[in-house]
């Protein structure tokens, strides 16, 4: 999230929400068959806020180190503790004991808060609930698979399965909604983005892609989200039955698309942060029938992978339950048969059970009280059988403003840039692409797997709104016009430097490294050794050998003889915090 973004929700009043909804109660207790003591846990951890849980980014394993090293870590008072969640793979998910209002108010977990907030920022940890994150480790990304999640944004589980890939294959990201497909880019820049496409798409309507099947679909439909009451509070008083019937359709029409892009033998979770059978369940059952695919044990695989995780079979029957405007209580539900409308409505036949389906008990509900967290489904489907994959074009019509272009060996900016920074010839001009043939002002670069895929699709159906991370950026230092066009950035490096063969220097002075990246700016007059190595004016990369991996930052020299580190304040504050500068 963006500062500007956390700044005005930190402004806002606390509003202590009424968290009291009879015919929410009511519904679950009938739907779900809980005994009035569970049906209290249950909707006493419902009430409470969440704990504050972080993913570790796995590329960064020093940063666990800090995590555990009481000479680096904020000092926790009293009640708070930091620790990583017991059944999360790799001790990969950390929790604060305590929940994210403590944190922020208290005096003495303020400090936590904002070292917390600092990893985010740096992309060393993703803030993410923890059932959030279960769809990911059930979906078991492999380095080199080709991935799809079709609602991506905001994109915790996207990065979940950047980080996965470990750079080898391809993912995109998509959602439909083209401002949050937007934030999708800040998140995603972090994450090994160079193997990253976000796309914007109805999923329902995903473009096909003639032959070419994903290995792993991520299906997070939108959903009602009454699990997420923990974190929605406002759910509590807008909560109605008759929202699930609403969303069923789509999330049954995105759940069918998702099946067809799949290969065979390949694997599409589908998830919700819903309780609610309507969407689940219902969803899941109705989907079987239209597609040869086989649900996964579920139960199973969290034993074998999260050992201590607590999950609920899903139903193999449910109840399709409304209230009607004659009723004389405000928790008076009844069955409704199919085909029945009630007050003018009649649910969809989807949303009705076809007898038992015991394969439903194949996935999982994950109980808010059973391990302090929100509420979560998920299933697990892998693909049997290849269906058509069409999609009538009207539909799947892109609508991108963006036009990318792949640039050639011929292309004056390659040259340009080959010159200027002397490219390795390892490097393919396929990987790097610019914004529109008028607009080359940013050039990205993509991974292997995804400039092959783009060798296809390039100019296809799909509305790209990004490609890959930006390598380069139009260089606007005053009076520059001698200088190359094109500034290298920061964030390429990680991808870029071994192929960067010129204008590049290296030191072993940690002082130096602390400098730049707390005051950002140093003078060459007071650094008579470094301005030997900085004779040219421009942009340099500069390796810093005193920390192992050593650390390299693009510097500028700028005529007046300053030199400009230009790490991001988000990626410096990282480094300090990682290097305990
Ligand atoms: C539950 S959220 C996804 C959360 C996300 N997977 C994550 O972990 O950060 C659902 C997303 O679906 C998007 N969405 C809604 N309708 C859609 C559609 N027809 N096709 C694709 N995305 C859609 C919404 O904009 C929203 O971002």
């Amino acid at each position: 999230m963006g500062r500007k973004r956390r700044a005005q929700q930190s402004s806002q009043p606390f509003v202590q929400w009424t968290k009291e909804n009879p015919a929410h109660e009511e519904y679950y207790r009938l739907q779900l068959g809980l005994e009035a003591s569970e049906l209290a846990a249950f909707l006493g951890k419902l009430r409470e806020q969440l704990p504050v849980v972080f993913r570790l980014n796995p590329s960064e394993p020093r940063f666990r180190h800090v995590l555990s090293d009481p000479t680096r870590m904020p000092v926790l008072a009293g009640e708070v503790r930091l620790a990583p969640v017991a059944w999360y793979p790799d001790e990969l998910a950390w929790q604060v004991q305590t929940t994210r209002s403590v944190l922020k108010r208290e005096e003495s977990s303020k400090a936590l808060h904002s070292f917390i907030t600092q990893a985010s920022d740096a992309g060393l940890v993703t803030r993410q609930e923890l059932v959030s994150m279960l769809p990911v480790l059930a979906l078991d990304v492999q380095p080199g698979h080709n991935v799809v999640d079709l609602c991506a944004a905001p994109g915790s589980k996207s990065v979940q399965c950047a980080e996965q890939l470990q750079g080898r294959g391809l993912l995109l990201a998509n959602d439909a909604d083209p401002e949050r497909a937007h934030m999708l880019i800040h998140q995603l820049h972090r994450a090994s983005a160079a193997q990253v496409a976000i796309t914007n798409h109805q999923a329902q309507f995903f473009p096909s892609l003639g032959s070419f099947l994903f290995d792993r679909v991520l299906c997070d439909v939108p959903c009602t989200g009454d699990g997420a009451m923990r974190k929605i509070p406002t759910k509590w008083k807008t909560w109605t039955e008759r929202d699930a019937f609403g969303v069923h359709p789509l999330q049954l029409d995105i759940l069918t698309r998702a099946l067809a892009l799949c290969k065979p033998g390949g694997l599409v979770v589908y998830s919700t942060c819903s309780l609610n059978p309507i969407e689940n369940e219902a969803v899941v059952a109705a989907a079987l029938k239209r597609r040869r695919a086989e649900l996964v044990d579920l139960e199973g695989l969290f034993a074998a992978r999260c050992p201590g995780l607590r999950v609920r079979q899903g139903l193999p029957v449910w109840k399709v339950l409304m209230r009607d405007k004659s009723a004389t209580t405000p928790t008076e539900f009844f069955e409704v048969q199919p085909g029945q409308k009630v007050n003018g409505f009649a649910p969809k036949l989807t949303c009705f059970p076809d007898g038992e389906c015991e394969a439903l008990r194949r996935t999982v509900r994950i109980m808010p009280h059973d391990q302090d967290t929100g509420g979560f489904y998920i299933a697990l489907f892998r693909v049997l059988e290849q269906e058509d994959t069409h999609v009538p074009e009207e539909k799947a019509a892109r609508k991108g403003p963006e036009r990318f272009v792949r640039l050639t060996a011929e292309s004056p900016e390659y040259q340009e840039l080959r010159e200027c920074y002397g490219l390795s010839a390892d490097l393919s001009p396929r990987q790097l692409l610019s914004v529109s043939e008028s607009l080359k002002s940013k050039v990205f670069y993509v991974n292997r797997e995804l400039a092959d895929f783009l060798d296809q699709y390039l100019d296809s159906r799909l509305a790209f709104l990004s490609l890959g991370v930006r390598a380069f950026g139009k260089n606007r230092e005053k009076g520059s016009k001698e200088l190359c066009s094109f500034r290298l950035c920061q964030e390429a490096l990680p991808f870029l430097s071994s192929f960067v063969t010129s204008r590049r220097v290296e030191s072993s002075d940690q002082g130096l490294l602390q400098t730049l990246l707390r005051d950002r700016t140093i003078d060459l007059e007071t650094r008579v050794d470094l301005a030997s190595q900085l004779q040219e004016r421009g942009y340099f990369v500069m390796r810093f050998t005193c920390c192992t991996p050593a650390v390299e930052l693009v510097l500028l020299r700028h005529p007046n003889g300053r030199v400009s580190s230009m790490a991001s304040d988000e990626d410096s504050a990282g480094l300090i915090l990682l290097l305990g500068l």
